[in-house]
């Protein structure tokens, strides 16, 4: 764990544990985070993992390129930006930058 002026970075995963095109819900402190690691070396990114539609967790739902399918009601959003693409989801969804070092995976998680 590393702190900086505005975000504390939390290690939440190893590389390994989150394959091409997988998702994965991890707990940091209280929160609910889903990490999505894109297939062909897209990245690996970091958002809120319960849906601002209602309560259902979003490493249940469907990575299909840059967008997560909600498991729920099917809305969607783009995992790099939070950005709500799909109905009945109308509020984005908290974004957080991730870090990639020795092979292990760090959220920033604001202070
Ligand atoms: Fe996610 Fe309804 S709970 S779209």
């Amino acid at each position: 764990m590393t702190t900086t002026e505005n975000v504390t970075w939390v290690r939440a995963a190893s590389l390994a544990e989150l394959g091409e095109g997988a998702i994965l819900g991890v707990a940091i402190g209280d929160k609910s985070i889903a990490l999505y690691r894109l297939e062909d070396e897209g990245g690996v990114f970091a958002t809120d993992n319960i849906c601002t539609h209602a309560l259902a967790y979003l490493s249940d739902g469907w990575l299909d390129g840059e967008t997560i399918e909600c498991p729920l009601h099917g809305g969607a959003f783009n995992v790099k930006t939070g950005k709500g693409v799909c109905a009945p989801v109308t509020k984005d969804l908290q974004t957080y930058e991730v870090r990639l070092e020795d092979g292990e995976i760090y959220v920033a998680m604001p202070r």
